[in-house]
This record gives structure tokens, sequence and C-alpha cells, in this order.
């Protein structure tokens, strides 16, 4: 190949798009900082939202869906893949790293090495299946083996969030609820374990003390995004094409959610995703 078929090559996979999904619109946490520290990139946004909650499906449903979309996304030539699903991160990131030939990264093991230089006594909110998985725990415990850690399951939360009841006071209820172990442990540090619920920072930073620190692992999947990108080369250097976003679900309905925090309404289309094969392990 000549030099000058390297640079043509080169400039094509650079302009293509980065995959980013979650079941819903929680992973718009993920894409706002993708806007804003990556403003050149080309984004695809899938939203799984005729199969959400993910936070209470096992981990057998948790990899299927995940090999369905990034099915999907490499059809659509997508360079890489950024998880904006803590729940897919937790539960199936291994397994999907070994199966696609592209990078694939995860929240957890950003947020989980901003949170350690951050504070000692880490509380996580995050979905059952998360917390379950100890996900999170073991990725700071590894950082830092002295720091103290605790998790909670908030099944609630979700539902709350696509169901736009952000304000009700039964939300205020229930993320106090949540929130009691963690201020009876007085954490110094709260990690949001699920990109759904930085929607919910009004909410919550209001019940807690003001001198907790928060850790927003979008912030910091985006910032390993951009190493990475630079890592291999393909930083998007032309101007980006807008973003398309796809719906499983109703194409309506996450328009009008996605209004308040994108600050436009989104052309949303919806895709029906290929199927693929159980393992013959897991198909038994
Ligand atoms: N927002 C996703 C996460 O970070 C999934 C939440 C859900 O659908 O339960 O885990």
């Amino acid at each position: 190949m000549s030099n000058e078929q390297i640079l043509t090559l080169r400039a094509e996979v650079q302009r293509r798009p980065i995959g980013v999904f979650d079941s819903g619109v929680g992973g718009l946490t993920v894409l706002r900082e993708l806007y804003r520290q990556l403003p050149n990139e080309s984004i695809i946004y899938f939203a799984d939202t005729a199969r959400l909650p993910y936070g209470t499906r096992s981990a057998a449903e948790i990899l299927q869906f995940g090999r369905e979309i990034i099915s999907w996304m490499v059809q659509q030539q997508v360079k890489m893949i950024v998880l904006a699903c803590n729940t897919t991160d937790a539960l199936a990131l291994s397994t999907l790293r070994k199966e696609f030939n592209l990078p694939i990264l995860g929240l957890i093991l950003p947020g989980a090495l901003v949170a350690v230089q951050k504070g000692s006594r880490l509380g996580v909110i995050a979905t059952p299946a998360t917390a379950a998985s100890n996900a999170y725990r073991h990725a700071i415990l590894e950082k830092k083996p002295t720091a103290q850690v605790w998790q909670v399951g908030c099944p609630e939360f979700v539902p709350l969030v696509e169901q736009n009841r952000l304000y009700d006071p039964y939300t205020a209820e229930v993320a106090q609820q949540y929130l009691a172990p963690l201020l009876e442990q007085q954490i110094d540090t709260l990690i949001y374990g699920c990109t759904h619920y930085p929607h919910l920072a009004p909410v919550l930073r209001e019940l807690l003390p003001k001198d907790i620190q928060f850790v927003n692992p979008a912030e910091h999947v985006v910032a390993a995004t951009a190493q990475k990108l630079d890592s291999i080369k393909e930083r998007n250097t032309f101007p980006p094409l807008p973003t398309r976003f796809c719906v499983s679900g109703c194409q309506r309905q996450f328009a009008k959610l996605s209004l308040q925090w994108l600050g436009f309404t989104p052309a949303v289309e919806k895709v029906s995703l290929p199927t693929v094969a159980l393992s013959p392990l897991e198909s038994r």
C-alpha cells in the first residue's frame, strides 16, 4: 500500500462514528460528555427502550442484548464502542471484548480510578444487577485496597427517570431510602454507578451533605475514549456528522423525553437488531 493509500484509509477510519448504547436516556449523560470533550466525533446512539430496564435482567440476557447491539453497530461501520450502560459493563464487557474485534470502552474502571483519588469511604448507587455483581467494589479495591465501599441497588430510579418523574415527591422519598445506608456509613464520595442517575443529581444533592464528592463515570469514560483514539490515531479531525439517535421502542417517547437534556428534539430512527445465535453452551 502506498503512503497516500494509507493516509486515505486512516482518514476514512477517523471519520467513522463511535457507537454508544444504553437501555434508554441514561446514556445521554455520556453523550453530553462526548459533545463536550470530543466535539469532532460523529456518534450513533442506540437506546434499547423496548427492553429496559436492564438492571433487573440476568447476565445471560445482558450479554445477548450487548451482542445484538454491537453486531448492528458493526454493520453501521462504527470505529469503536463506548458502553453508556454500567450494567452491560458489569455483566458482559469482558466477554463482548473477546467476541468483537473493535475497541469497547466501559465506565466502571475509569470511574473507580477517579473515585479512589477523591475519597476512601465510597458509596456506589447502581442498578440491582450492577450492585450484585460487585464490579465497582472489585475495581475500587484493586486500585486502593484500604478503601471502604458500600453499594446500594436502586431498582426504582431507572423507571422513574424514564417516566420523567424527576421532580415527583415520590422520587425524593425513594432516593432518601436508598441513600440512608450510605449516610449512616458517612461516605465521603458518591459514585453514580448507573448512567441514568446523574439526571437525578438535583434531587440527590439536596439529600446529601454539601461536602460529599460526586463521581460521574461518564466524564471519565469519555476522557479514556479520547486517550484511546489518540493512541490508535483515530481521532476525527474532520467536521462530525449529526448524531443518529436510534431506539428499539417508541421513537416519539424517546424524542420527547430527551429534549430536556439535549436542548433539541432529536429525529429518532427505529431499528430492528440482527438476531445473533447464542453460543452452544449458553443455549443449553
Ligand atoms: N443506564 C444503565 C446503567 O448504567 C441501565 C439502567 C437500566 O436499564 O436498568 O446501568
